[in-house]
């Protein structure tokens, strides 16, 4: 493998080109990392199973292509079958080209061709450098020590040395994997002037199988004792391994593979975090640790480690580890690990367990028990108490019972901050030992038949963990027309623009641009109070840091500090009072990013507390504080027809907010440049044009001094708009005032902690309707936390109102929209602009009639579709059609009904695991409200050797437009895509451009440049007639040298949209985006985790100009769907904090998250007049379906309750996470956390809220 300039891989293997070519990447900037993933597993394993493929990836993450398209590019290495095989004819199930070509439509499967891959070769495999490898080998041992500017890095190469390191300086950290040291040095400001590295030593790297175990050293990573005990438990027989097994279980998916590889066995025991998945099994298994100081040796069970401080057992500061014993298991002896994280891989525990049973030889009577808890609280716990207890009995369900109710009376659990969820972390405790009493009790029967009767078969499948697999996809869509020329590649799955540069590592982002001669690295302060006045600002100590150039605040802006879209103001820097956590009161320039990080620390700021602190929904209606205009629509009369129904609910459903969680945080680099105060910012944006418009008015210059340049960004929805300007001028004016280049490229922790996101929204509805199911009557109303400044709120709000009717005519509809102001970061843009939440509850109280009504949730839908060309609440005509179309084609090629059947089977036989299914429509109208909103210009050069240079106003964030603008080209120029070159979008090329939002770049773009194109044809035409044979080039040429200009704009003037918000009516939207989705899930009832099966999603999108990136969008959009429906959830302090900073406590979707089976459909082609070649805009539609995956799951839960009898009603919020799952699976568990009392017996379950 070759490093080049910044993220440049160059891999001999051809996994770069075959990720590219499958479609594998999108904004591209999580490509490396993949390569990197996939690379290392194919030098070590050219044909790796699929199973090493998923793990391999576990650790990765994208937020684009929701990983189907980089798995199909895994796939191809994979030498077994990828198929499901479930068909009697032994087909996979997904393939459906048996009924596919049962119709006229040509359709196609297949998005990428084999063929074009170069050949696998591995004798020209790059090798690992023999000289490299022998000087690595040669090398004198010796100690090596590094000094850096404020650390030292010692790695010895004895023992004995580094014990007398460590007596030298007992409190420095013993460095491995640096994964838990790291972090704190990097996250929680912890410093360590000396670090040693043990890693060499050989004492520390030890296997050794003794008499009754097995001994390894503390240095090993965790991957080698995985494959340790991997080897170990094939070896010996399964009765000594069990404690083999029960560790290995949990490294299965403890991290990733990445961290893994570096992460060392002692650093896990010892950094003796809560959240160790290892302590207590080890724990619990009796394991040993060998510790050693100068001249002393003692060894000290990993249990005693729970009980630090008490006796002998503190690990003393001149202590290290040397080696960790393992014990076999015995006969009569069984062990098991546990493990439920929000996410099932690489994500830390929320709760873990270890628990060993020990009986009298040939009885079920207990002689020695251990249970260790670990995650769910500061410091791990042993259940002590309980064990002593129930030594000596029987292993039945009065011992379970007990052991029940005595965990919970002995381990107390504290809330932590910003952790509410006590009582789940409770019931998974007593849930844990539920399983443990059944895995013990069927091994029991499997030892003596005669005497133990196992366990019911309906509880075995819960024996089983959730498993990652490869999953299948299938993609269909239309094949364009043989008739078109092979050249014309409108409609084609052709391969993103800058695929193989993304992949490569070629593709330039704005941390990758070259630094400018003195350039600036700049690091905001930000304010920790959420609403309070600032008494005064210290940086004297921030000035004095290394390398520190200056601190920027308000007092430095030449002119706006503040803009007025609104009634309330965007304000740059904070000048006398600060409305959130995380705004920017001032701002550090220095030499490198790390001396800026530092002195930023080192700016003290006093404030004094004001009033009110508003962070809740709740909270801003009781002081009454919302952003105007509060939005209503209504159709229909509401209240008569409340009168005349048969039924009437009320409800009320809270959806949380989302981060944006693009992979290229927030990053720009202006640069002056030293004449008439012109400016180039380079900045990851949407809208270049807002970004010169704010800067230039923030530094009071016209906006010709201004240039904003947009290569490509590394992933936005919606996020990069506005505070991306308000972000950029703090850069313009550090470099305004030190005549420097600024960078700025915002950490993950403080994007996440600055940056507003999706906005949580609260909505109470009544709904009147009759028996048989209509929906006659709705009345709602609906609240968004837009948070401190109104951004866009108002007009979510308004979207969130339009977009309410989903797929349903509502004949009496009433709903208000309200815009809350609160003190948390302003809420903003992000895919879907309030539909996804709007929609979700639409679909709620769909459900829940059909709840109330005994009808089926999809009947229920049925009968309150849009049937007929008929107006929408806003009395906007709408053809529903291809609604139907896709309703019904997606209830086939999903074989709705007879999985319903097979689901209910599945049920029946499976008590605490239980399947679920939903099928939803969707309409999403398209559309931005405002003509020059959606206007657009595009500029085509044609130079004189032939070749064209094409820009447009549009952004690359992923979503393919400039692959699209060029496919566009090709076709109006009628030559080959490879002549035509896509530069950067600047607004020098393109003024006045609106931001690529909503939908609409490829529409509007499209339409530009086709429109420039055909200027263009039109100058050539009088040539081309005569020269009808002439080449492309001979008729350039000819054009130059008759004068005849060869550059063009195009321009669209925008889409006829208004609204009349004081009638209620208008024509806000163009055309209309229709979809249905199918999903079926499985959970685990007892932990709340579950699994995503099966997805199929048929899509209206016109005539797709390129399949791949079109199907790319769905699948992406699905995914970060199902991410805000059940997975994604933040978490603040009373104070307004962010707790979840980072991808270690936000969890978005990975791979093990993707359905096992995952298809997707495009409609056959519908005519659509209003965009370019009759295509739909797709890049957000996809993303409410993902809530087929919330219903599906609420399916699930309804099974669990209609059998256990409880309540029918029960009300679910979103994110659906396991913790709501298991509290509405309600059990004798659950019934416990009221009381800590098992009210009967737990073999049966439990009601707690019996209707
Ligand atoms: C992204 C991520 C995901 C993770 N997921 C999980 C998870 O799911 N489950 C889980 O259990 N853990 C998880 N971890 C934690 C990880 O397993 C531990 O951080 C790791 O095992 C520590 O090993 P290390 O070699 O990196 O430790 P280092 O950071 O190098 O050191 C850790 C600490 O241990 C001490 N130490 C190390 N070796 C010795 C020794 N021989 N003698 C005395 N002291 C020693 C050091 O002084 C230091 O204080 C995760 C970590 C990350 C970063
Ligand atoms: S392509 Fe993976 S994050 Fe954008």
């Amino acid at each position: 493998m070759e490093m080049s300039a910044g993220r440049s891989v160059v891999c001999g293997i051809s996994f770069q080109e075959r990720l590219a070519k499958c479609h594998g990447s999108q904004c591209g900037f999580c490509t490396p990392g993949m390569v990197m993933s996939i690379y290392a597993l194919l030098r070590n394993h050219p044909e790796p199973t699929s199973e090493q493929m998923i793990a391999a990836l576990a650790g990765n993450l994208c937020r684009c292509t929701g990983y189907r398209p980089i798995l199909d590019a895994c796939k191809t290495f994979c030498k077994e079958s990828i198929c499901c095989q479930r068909k009697a004819n032994g087909k996979c199930c997904l393939n459906q080209e048996d009924n596919l070509f049962d119709n006229e439509e040509k359709v196609s499967t297949s998005l990428f061709s084999a063929d074009e891959f170069q050949p696998l070769d591995p004798t020209q495999e790059l090798i690992f450098p023999p000289e490299l490898m022998r000087m690595a080998e040669n090398q004198p041992k010796r100690t090596l020590v590094f000094r850096g500017e404020r650390v030292t890095w010692i790695s010895p190469v004895s023992l004995d040395e580094l014990l007398d390191l460590k007596a030298t300086y007992p409190k420095a950290p013993l460095v491995v994997g640096n994964t838990s040291v790291g972090p704190d040095m990097k996250f929680r400001g912890v410093f360590h002037p000396v670090l040693i590295a043990p890693a060499r030593i050989p004492d520390l790297n030890v296997l050794k199988y003794t008499n009754d175990g097995l001994t390894l050293g503390a240095a090993c990573s965790l991957s080698l004792v995985k494959d340790i005990l991997t080897n170990a438990i094939a070896k010996f027989p399964e009765e000594k391994t069990r404690v083999f097994c029960a560790v290995l279980q949990q490294l299965r998916t403890l991290g990733g593979e990445q961290i893994r590889n570096v992460a060392s066995f002692g650093g896990n025991i010892i950094s003796r975090k809560s959240t160790s998945d290892l302590n207590p099994v080890l724990a619990a298994s009796n394991c040993m640790l060998n510790l050693a100081s100068k001249g002393q040796r003692r060894q000290i069970a990993v249990s005693d480690i729970f009980a630090d401080g008490v006796g002998n057992n503190t690990i003393t500061p001149e202590e290290i580890l040397v080696s960790i014993h393992i014990p076999y298991s015995r006969r009569g002896e069984y062990v098991s690990a546990f493990r439920q994280a929000p996410r099932r891989e690489n994500a830390l525990p929320i709760t873990n367990a270890g628990m060993r049973v020990l009986f009298e030889e040939g009885t079920d009577i207990i002689k020695d028990l251990s249970i260790f808890y670990g995650g769910a609280v500061s410091t791990r716990v042993c259940a002590k108490q309980t064990c002593w207890t129930l030594t000596g009995r029987h292993w039945n369900e009065q011992m379970l019972d007990e052991a029940c109710r005595l965990v919970l009376k002995e381990i107390a659990l504290p809330g932590s901050a910003g952790d509410e969820n006590v009582d789940y972390k409770k019931t998974l405790m007593v849930s844990f030992f539920y399983r443990f009493f059944l895995e013990v009790s069927q091994s029991l029967k499997t030892m003596d038949p005669c005497h133990y009767p196992g366990i019911p078969v309906e509880y075995g499948s819960v024996l089983q963990d959730f498993k990652t697999r490869m999953p299948q996809s299938i993609q269909i869509y239309q094949d364009v027309d043989p008739s078109q020329s092979p050249q014309d590649p409108v409609g084609r799955p052709v391969m993103h623009q800058s695929g193989i540069k993304h992949a490569t590592g070629e593709a330039v982002y704005i941390d990758d641009l070259p630094s400018v001669d003195g350039e600036l690295f700049l690091a905001p302060v930000t304010s920790s109070r959420a609403h309070a006045k600032i008494v005064s600002i210290d940086t004297s100590e921030a000035l004095k840091g290394a390398g520190v150039f200056d601190v920027i605040t308000a007092h430095d802006v030449p002119a706006a500090n503040e803009f007025h879209f609104s009634d309330d103001p965007e304000i740059i820097f904070a000048k006398n009072e600060v409305i959130c956590v995380g705004q920017i009161v001032c701002a550090v320039v220095a030499d490198s990013y790390v001396h800026a990080k530092q002195a930023a620390a080192k700016v003290k700021i006093e404030y004094e507390m004001l009033e009110p602190v508003i962070l809740t929904i709740e909270e801003a209606i009781k002081h009454n504080s919302f952003f105007e205009p509060k939005r209503k629509l209504e159709q229909g009369n509401v209240d008569e027809a409340f009168e005349t129904v048969d039924n009437i609910i009320e409800g009320e459903i809270c959806i949380g907010g989302q981060k944006h969680f693009y992979m290229e945080t927030q990053s720009m680099l202006v640069v002056p440049k030293g004449e008439d105060k012109e400016m180039d910012l380079y900045v990851s944006t949407q809208h270049p044009a807002v970004i010169q418009e704010i800067v230039a008015a923030s530094l009071g210059v016209p906006a010709n001094r201004i240039m904003c340049h947009v290569k490509r960004v590394g992933g936005a929805f919606g996020g990069k708009i506005l505070r991306t300007g308000l972000l950029a001028s703090v850069a313009a004016v550090a470099a305004n005032k030190t005549s420097r280049a600024v960078r700025l490229i915002l950490s993950r922790e403080d994007d996440m902690v600055i940056m507003g996101g999706r906005h949580p929204f609260m909505a109470k509805y009544k709904v009147g309707f009759m028996n048989d199911g209509r929906i006659t009557a709705v009345d709602a109303i609906y609240y968004i936390n837009g948070g401190c400044t109104p951004d866009e709120s108002v007009l979510v709000a308004e979207v969130s109102l339009l977009k309410m009717d989903n797929a349903y005519k509502i004949p009496n509809l009433r709903c208000w929209a309200y815009a809350c102001k609160t003190n948390l970061p302003s809420n903003i843009a992000f895919r879907g602009f309030g539909f996804p939440q709007s929609g979700l509850v639409t679909e709620t109280w769909i459900t829940d009639v059909a709840d109330k009504t005994g009808l089926s949730p999809e009947k229920i839908r049925e009968i309150n579709m849009y049937k007929k060309s008929e107006q929408t609440h806003f009395k906007q005509t709408l053809d529903p059609q291809n609604l139907i179309r896709c309703w019904n084609e997606c209830m086939e090629k999903s074989a709705y009904y007879s999985r319903r059947t097979a689901i209910n089977e599945f049920n029946k036989q499976n008590y605490w695991k239980k399947r679920g299914i939903a099928i939803v429509p969707m309409k999403f109208p398209f559309g931005l409200g405002t003509p020059y909103l959606s206007q657009a210009a595009a500029l085509v050069h044609i130079y004189t050797d032939g070749s064209v240079l094409l820009t447009h106003g549009g952004i690359e964030m992923g979503q393919g437009i400039h692959t699209k603008m060029i496919q566009v080209a090709s076709r109006e120029l009628n030559i080959p895509m490879s002549r035509i070159h896509f530069c950067e979008t600047s607004t020098t090329t393109v003024p006045n451009a609106c931001a690529s939002v909503g939908s609409a770049g490829t529409d509007v773009n499209g339409m530009a440049v086709k429109d420039a194109c055909q200027t263009l044809l039109k100058r050539l035409q009088p040539i081309i007639e005569k020269n009808p044979t002439g080449t492309w080039n001979d008729w350039i040429r000819e054009a130059f040298k008759q004068s005849v200009s060869l550059s063009a704009t195009g321009y669209f003037r925008g889409y006829n949209e208004y609204m009349d918000w004081e009638k209620g009516e208008g024509h806000p939207f163009t055309y209309f985006i229709f979809g249905a989705a199918c999903s079926e899930v499985e959970i685990n009832c007892l932990t709340g985790d579950h699994k995503n099966l099966r997805t199929d999603i048929v899509m209206d999108i016109g005539c797709s100009i390129n399949p791949a990136v079109d199907i790319g969008q769905i699948e992406g959009a699905f995914v970060q769907g199902v991410g805000l429906y059940t997975m994604e959830e933040l978490k603040y302090s009373s104070e307004g904090v962010l707790y979840t900073r980072g991808p270690d406590q936000y969890k978005i979707p990975a791979v093990c998250d993707i359905p096992e089976q995952f298809s997707v459909s495009l409609l056959s082609p519908s005519q659509n007049p209003y965009a370019i070649y009759a295509s739909k805009g797709i890049g957000e539609a996809g993303f409410f379906l993902g809530c087929s995956v919330f219903f599906a799951l609420r399916d699930a839960v309804t099974g669990v309750r209609n059998e256990r009898e409880l309540k029918k009603t029960f009300a679910l919020n979103s994110p659906l996470t396991a913790e709501q799952i298991r509290a509405n699976c309600a059990d004798a568990f659950t019934g416990m956390m009221a009381n800590n009392e098992a009210s009967s017996s737990l073999g049966h379950i439990c009601v707690d809220d019996k209707p």
